[in-house]
């Protein structure tokens, strides 16, 4: 593939973007980037006292690496974060950076297809039912170790689908050009596969 071959992923809470793009990058030896995880990171800092703005102009990456960025807490603290647009454009080089890495990147996120890299050669939507994405984000939560309920995860997941789809700056949505995955009924290898085969037939129409 040639140099800079953008895949963008995006969609709403636990529909299986992350587990999608680092299969994806480790099928086509590409970089991967969990752009939620630069939220979360300036989400945890404001928990802390710091304001979001100048948390995100400042990121490092042990911010980056801090062990506490999984949990509810700051998952809904990095959807509120999201809605300041100058915390957004502070963090706007740096994925875009990332993407144009030597060898092919994936990005996974809410605004990638539409804001981060709307020149991407694929762009998948990934979305599942409110109700399968709380059941996998509860199961991943009480395997980590964490007590919560899944009602009160459903609860979070759509109070961060309301908050990421209908804020004015970037508003998670699919792009005109994207290709939807539902992953409802899917396994991870089914949804695999088909955004292989959806890959693969773009590069052999050219
Ligand atoms: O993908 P995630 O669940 O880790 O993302 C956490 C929050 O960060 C999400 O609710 C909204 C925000 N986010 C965003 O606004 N834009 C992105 N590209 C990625 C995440």
């Amino acid at each position: 593939m040639s140099e800079s071959y953008t895949i963008a992923v995006d969609g709403p809470a636990a529909a299986g973007k992350g587990t999608l793009s680092k299969a994806l990058a480790a099928h086509y030896g590409f970089g991967h980037l969990d752009t939620g995880l630069l939220y979360r990171a300036v989400g945890a800092k404001m928990l802390d006292g710091a304001a979001p703005v100048e948390a995100a102009q400042n990121l490092s990456p042990e911010d980056l690496a801090r062990d506490d960025l999984r949990g509810p807490e700051v998952a809904q603290a990095a959807s509120k974060v999201a809605v300041i647009a100058d915390v957004r454009a502070a963090l706007v080089d740096f994925q875009r950076a990332f993407a144009r890495r030597a060898g092919g990147a994936v990005l996974d996120g809410r605004d990638i297809g539409t804001v981060i890299c709307p020149y991407a050669q694929v762009k998948f939507f990934v979305t599942a039912s409110a109700e399968v994405r709380a059941r996998r984000r509860f199961l991943e939560l009480a395997a980590a170790g964490k007590v919560i309920t899944l009602d009160e995860v459903l609860g979070d997941v759509k109070a961060r689908d309301e908050r990421d789809m209908n804020r004015a700056e970037a508003p998670l949505r699919p792009a005109p050009d994207a290709i939807l995955i539902d992953t409802s009924d899917l396994s991870i290898e089914e949804a695999l596969a088909k955004a292989i085969e959806v890959i693969e037939a773009r590069r052999e129409a050219g």
